[in-house]
């Protein structure tokens, strides 16, 4: 077969006792997409940053076409041909296309760059790889696909012959994430190799040539795909070590009275551009309500208007019969609503802080966690012990900082306090986005067990299976715009184009 570009072997790298990688051996071949699986926590990140210079490793050598190197700086990976695209982007969004691609070569010469120049060879890269990237925009006028591949042409900017994706299709929507991986093809047709980090298992079997797998930083199994024959539930095995179920049957719910009632609300964005016309829908408790959509259709504007953070310009309200159209975050959490926000990193955490305190961060002022003026140590570290132990949260202490955490197991934190109570209503953004199969399973089962507790869930969700999974009812948005409100039997197809606004449905709000 082909040749390897890239060898790493026995590759180490321990933090504190615990070995985020342990003896790891990686083999990337001359124009292969390669997938690199395993669980939250596995140790997928850290491997790359080894190659990346990121970290510096603790045992082991890697070799770049047969030549072993120590790699011990970003800018020095990026010399020897290695650009990585982060899980979460490194952009600032006040910057333009060019200064962020400056700043991500990680010169220490930065001011001597010549901008002109810059912005060529991002029109040229652009052309090349049909990236299609403005380099005058400013990163807040980009979405997020545009913005992802900001990150790869910074990637790609010296002649990059290997290309790190760490969950790049995490955040996209699907066409995003089919344009994306039409880039992949070009460049593996160019002969750059690419390794893919990715929790979803269609995705890597489409494009993906071969697989390597991580389970608690131990290499468990490597094996080539084969378009026809490999299956998710083959991955998934590897990965977890025994067969998740990927569709499980769900019984049918017994809705109850309203706990959220819509009506005819109309927001405007940060710009002043409308961003939801006129929408009015219900929740009832014991249902799952699904916000089916394609990303910036006004779901991120409904829920910050739903839960205080964003004034509306006009409609109403209500929960549990009250009207809290005006009202502030602190009283609708107040109101029993638990909210797990879209964007985890910059809203739901505080990354300084411990697993614990990040745990009760909304419930401090509650029993158990208070005695007196004084917040109960124990009490947390017990509350926390659970949750680390029910969402499988990967560490050894419940006293480690939420950034030591993987980006996967600091979601887990988030879903973990945020589903510890029985609130009337749960408001759930992309709730397992960068979860792997099995804590996305969990997950999925927990919303359903909400449910079924009486629970009213709202839940905001790009992916149709896991619409298709959990949802009671769908509501299709587009363009700010309620394009129906139906039942799952009608089927994904016609979910599917009422998200692209082409037909739609009955609403029975
Ligand atoms: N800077 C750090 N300090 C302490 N522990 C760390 C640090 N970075 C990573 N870890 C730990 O190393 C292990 C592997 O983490 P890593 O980020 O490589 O996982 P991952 O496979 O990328 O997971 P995910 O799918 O959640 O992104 C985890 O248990 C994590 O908590
Ligand atoms: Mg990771």
């Amino acid at each position: 077969m082909g040749e390897a570009i890239l060898q790493m072997k026995g590759i180490s790298k321990f933090f504190g006792d615990m070995a985020a990688n342990d003896n790891v051996n990686f083999s990337l071949e001359k124009g292969t997409v390669h997938g690199l699986l395993g669980e939250n926590g596995a140790g997928k990140t850290t491997l790359m940053n080894v190659l990346f210079g990121l970290l510096k490793p603790d045992g082991g050598t890697i070799f770049i076409e047969g030549n072993p190197v120590t790699i011990h700086s970003p800018a020095q990976a990026m010399e020897l041909g290695i650009g990585m695209v982060h899980q979460h982007f490194m952009l600032v969004p006040t910057m333009t296309v060019t200064e962020n691609v400056m700043l991500g070569l990680h010169l220490p010469k930065f001011p001597l760059l010549n901008p002109s120049l810059v912005k060529q060879r991002i029109n040229e890269l652009s052309q090349q790889f049909a990236l299609d990237v403005d380099p005058d925009a400013l990163i807040s006028q980009l979405s997020v696909g545009q913005q992802q591949r900001v990150e790869i042409i910074t990637a790609l900017y010296h002649e990059t012959t290997i290309l790190i994706l760490d969950e790049p299709t995490a955040v996209l929507t699907p066409d995003e994430a089919k344009e994306l991986f039409v880039i992949l093809r070009t460049l593996k047709a160019h002969g750059t190799s690419v390794v893919l980090i990715s929790h979803k298992l269609e995705e890597i079997i489409a494009i993906a040539d071969e697989v390597t797998v991580l389970r608690n930083g131990e290499l468990v199994g490597f094996t080539k795909i084969d378009k026809e024959v490999t299956r998710k539930e083959d991955l998934s095995a590897m990965m977890v070590g025994r067969e998740v179920s990927f569709d499980f049957k769900k019984q049918k719910g017994t809705s109850m009275h309203e706990v959220l009632s819509v009506r005819e609300l109309c927001v405007n964005n940060e710009r002043g551009v409308q961003a939801l016309d006129h929408m009015t829908f219900t929740v009832r408790r014991g249902e799952i309500l699904a916000i089916a959509g394609v990303d910036g259709n006004g779901q991120k504007e409904l829920c910050e208007v739903l839960t205080g953070l964003r004034q509306p310009g006009s409609g109403a309200i209500t929960l549990n019969g009250n009207d809290i159209t005006q009202a502030s975050p602190k009283q609708i959490n107040e109101l029993n609503v638990a909210y797990v926000p879209e964007d985890r990193q910059k809203s739901g955490l505080i990354m300084d802080w411990d697993i614990s305190k990040n745990l009760v961060l909304k419930n401090f002022r509650k029993k158990p966690f208070t005695k007196g003026l004084f917040l109960s140590k124990k009490e947390m570290d017990e509350a926390a012990e659970q949750a680390v132990e029910a969402f499988k949260i990967k560490t050894d202490q419940v006293s480690t900082l939420v950034k030591n955490l993987s980006g996967g197991n600091q979601q887990k934190v988030i879903l973990a306090r945020e589903l510890a109570t029985d609130p009337d209503l749960l408001i759930v953004s992309h709730p397992t986005r960068g979860l792997d199969i099995g804590a996305m399973e969990y997950v999925r089962s927990i919303l359903i067990a909400k449910r079924n507790a009486g629970v009213g869930v709202l839940l905001v969700s790009a992916d149709l299976e896991e619409i298709f999974q959990t949802a009671d009812r769908i509501l299709v948005i587009y363009n700010g715009r309620v394009m129906g409100i139906v039942n799952p039997d009608v089927g994904i197809q016609k979910v599917g184009q009422m998200m692209a606004g082409i037909t739609t449905g009955e609403a029975h709000a």
